[in-house]
């Protein structure tokens, strides 16, 4: 019988620079995953294993390697923290670099930051890293969840702030927001299954080894 290694992957801004990672592991994908249609696409077959990947969106990839139905997975340390799955994390991929920000219009940032004791409204998909900090920090955040476009919510009176990613700052540039205060850096993160961890460690292993000693030599 074949076994399978199935390996989640996050669709977006992220899978172009997972794919040289893949061909360094020796585990490319048979087709164009950037721009298939098929949500299960085939790797190579090691000695008796397919390996497999699933195309997901980055909000889910934790939730398949949690589950088991992915041995392992492409993770932003943004979504580990946000969703705290039960996953291995055994290496920093060093791609998808960013910061988690608090941003807010220009005038109001320049106001300075909010006094403990007061109340907000944060624009955010990251809700339980706002309610975190925002607790710490004794100020009332009404958290208003959005799935993207954050940028939009404070340019339409909706929210005085947003928690979210920042790379380039072009987004934010572009629609008159500046950062307030850095949260923490992020990157990509292989994470793992703990049972598959056990179960499949002779293909696993090899793996976390060879991309390890990639990203040590680069
Ligand atoms: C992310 C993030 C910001 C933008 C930051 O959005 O939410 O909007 O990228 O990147 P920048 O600093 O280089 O401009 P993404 O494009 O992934 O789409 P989304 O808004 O749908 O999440």
């Amino acid at each position: 019988m074949i076994d399978t290694l199935t390996i989640a992957l996050s669709k977006g801004r992220i899978l172009e620079q997972t794919l040289p990672l893949l061909a360094t592991a020796g585990l490319p994908p048979e087709e164009d995953v950037q721009h298939t249609r098929k949500l299960i696409v085939n790797g190579p077959k090691i000695e008796n294993t397919q390996v497999r990947f699933l195309v997901l969106r980055a909000a889910d990839v934790c939730t398949y390697v949690e589950q088991g139905a992915a041995d392992m997975g492409i993770a932003g340390r943004d979504l580990l923290l946000e969703h705290q799955p039960h996953v291995f994390e055994p290496l920093d991929l060093q791609i998808g670099r960013c910061r988690m920000c608090i941003c807010g219009p220009r005038e109001l940032v320049e106001r300075g930051k909010p006094e403990t004791g007061s109340r907000i409204r944060v624009a955010t998909k990251y809700d339980n890293l706002t309610r975190q900090y925002y607790l710490e920090h004794g100020i009332h955040a009404e958290v208003i969840h959005l799935y993207g476009s954050m940028e939009l919510a404070p340019l339409v009176g909706m929210a005085d702030r947003i928690v979210d990613i920042v790379e380039t700052g072009s987004t934010l540039k572009a629609n008159g927001l500046v950062e307030e205060t850095t949260l923490f850096d992020i990157s990509s993160r292989l994470i793992v299954n703990p049972a598959s961890a056990a179960t499949k460690q002779k293909l696993i292993h090899p793996i976390v080894q060879t991309l390890r000693a990639a990203l040590q030599s680069a």
